[in-house]
């Protein structure tokens, strides 16, 4: 990527904007207003995760946490709890972590800065300028797997969005942004006068807009699969549109084949409770409880394998692997006390799905209780 055709640059910000007023989306229960806390949380549940999932998780986080002490007051467990179900459980840990250092290192109060508010835990860079456009109306580029879709496809930009080209999108991504107060002209005088701080706020209105409607249009109209270029307010100057090359670009990363990893999953039980673990701290479902693994700890609970009856064997897709498991169902009169297990515990059955178990946890729990 060399050369960025300027007519393809050329009002490209303006037309976003237009477009996210007349066509965006206005609703959203994190719109609207300008508490960082309710935006924050908003751009981390919507990190490689859609709208319509979010919705129900955002207004469960808020009704439970309505700020960001609260959030920080509660112990993670809760917190993983609450997120079960909307997976990439790593987004739970540090929106806790994030909240914690919020209240500890900065009174409780979020940084008024993208640069500031990427130190936190959790905040990459395209998040952190996400909060601080829509909160403050800074003028801070994002760049997430849809706004890079976007450029890709309107400049034709050849290559996989990593690395390099990455580098090169970010760049792009800075220059296209809608113009600054300062653009217009000299303001002249010192002060900042009535006329200046209008300016000020149609040009943070405008970086709103803006940034809503990349994601917006990266969202709805040009999308992965079958982009509407005919609704598309960048068509007219859209490179891969004019080539016909919407459908090959963004490059695609060179397909890999995704590792398999396998566990054995025990699932004990009196006909009435269930016995689970909680998980280490890191790691894959980190922190959530779950069915305890592997055949060595039957011996402990003076059980044999004899004992256990294979369930159908699931798979569970994770980013980078996929986890083939294997759960086997042990039926026994008592469940082992376990004194001196830390992490274990034994709970009704209907209430271990409600626990804030990882999905095919719950999933089996479910064809257990439904025999
Ligand atoms: N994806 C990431 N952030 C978003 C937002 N604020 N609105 C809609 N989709 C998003």
């Amino acid at each position: 990527m060399d050369v960025i055709n300027a007519a393809a640059a050329s009002d490209f910000a303006d037309r976003v904007v237009r477009w996210q007023r007349l066509s965006g989306r206005h609703d959203l229960p994190w719109q609207g207003g300008r508490d960082p806390y309710p935006i924050w949380l908003s751009e981390i549940m919507l990190q490689q995760t859609q709208v319509r999932t979010v919705l129900p998780y955002f207004q469960r986080f808020m009704a439970r946490f309505s700020t960001v002490k609260a959030l920080a007051a509660a112990p993670l467990e809760e917190v993983l709890a609450l997120w079960a179900g909307l997976g990439y459980y790593a987004r739970a840990r540090n929106l806790h972590a994030c909240a914690r250092q919020v209240v500890e290192r900065h009174g409780g109060i979020f940084p008024r800065t993208a640069a500031k508010l990427a130190e936190l835990p959790g905040l990459g860079r395209s998040t952190a300028a996400a909060i601080a456009a829509f909160a403050y109306g800074e003028r801070a580029a994002i760049l997430d797997g849809n706004v890079k879709r976007v450029l890709c496809r309107h400049f034709a930009i050849e290559g996989v969005p990593v690395g390099r080209v990455e580098k090169a999108l970010w760049s792009l991504a800075e220059s296209l942004l809608p113009a600054g107060p300062d653009s217009g002209g000299d303001r002249g005088g010192d002060g900042m006068e009535a006329d200046d701080v209008r300016a000020d706020d149609m040009v943070a209105d405008d970086i709103r807009a803006y940034t809503q409607g990349l994601m917006d249009l990266g969202a709805s109209l040009c999308q992965r699969g079958k982009p509407r270029c005919a609704s598309c307010p960048l068509a007219a100057t859209c490179l891969a549109h004019q080539q016909g090359r919407e459908a090959c670009l963004p490059t695609p990363k060179p397909a890999q084949t995704r590792r398999q990893r396998e566990a054995v999953w025990l699932l004990l039980t009196d006909g009435r409770q269930v016995l689970l673990e909680r998980r280490p701290p890191v790691g894959i479902w980190g922190g959530l409880l779950a069915l305890p693994e592997g055949l060595d700890r039957l011996p402990r609970w003076g059980l044999s394998a004899l004992e256990l009856e294979p369930l159908p064997p699931r798979e569970h897709a994770f980013t980078h692997f996929r986890l083939k498991i294997r759960p086997f169902l042990c039926r026994v009169a008592a469940l082992p006390l376990l004194a001196g297990e830390p992490g274990m515990c034994c709970l009704p059955l209907a209430e271990a799905r409600a626990a804030g178990v990882p999905a095919p946890v719950a999933v089996l729990l479910g064809e257990l209780e439904g025999g």
